[in-house]
């Protein structure tokens, strides 16, 4: 069971950007997090963080994995290349945004990728990772 955790555009900043939206929590952080509860589940994983388009639709064609976890960031309101790379590759995927898209600008509310996702975790914080990577263990045991 092989999941690929993808963080967009700007995830780099984490802790530094927009702490009032975001939290003061670094990407390294989560993404120990993420590790450490995977490890416990017995899930093989890998993370990647990449600010550019091409690079995240790359890895979502070549990289070897069952599941997909992907919060695209701003590329969520604007990519139909990695809807139809998701939607192409035909994977089980988690959409997370750690802030509530809805709750935000009007232009935030449009997700390209909610459609073809197998669901969407938005608003809980950093949890929402970890909440995908236990409801990836359960679609991938169905
Ligand atoms: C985000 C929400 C997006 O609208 C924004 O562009 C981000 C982060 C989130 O995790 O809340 O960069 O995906």
């Amino acid at each position: 069971m092989k999941i690929l955790v993808i963080h967009g555009p700007n995830l780099n900043l984490l802790g530094r950007r927009e702490t009032g939206i975001y939290g003061q929590v670094f990407l390294d952080d989560i993404n120990r997090q993420i590790q450490d509860l995977s490890a416990e589940l017995d899930i093989d994983i890998e993370i990647i963080q990449s600010n550019s388009e091409g690079e995240i639709v790359d890895a979502i064609q070549v990289r070897d994995y069952d599941l997909l976890i992907i919060n695209p960031a701003a590329y969520t309101h604007t990519s139909v290349a990695i809807r139809d790379a998701i939607a192409a590759i035909g994977k089980p995927a988690i959409e997370v945004h750690i802030s509530n898209i809805y709750k935000r600008e009007e232009f935030r509310k449009k997700s390209f990728i909610s459609e073809v996702v197998t669901g969407q975790i938005s608003g809980l914080g950093i949890d929402g990772y970890l909440l995908a990577v236990r409801a990836a263990q359960k679609i991938l045991l169905k």
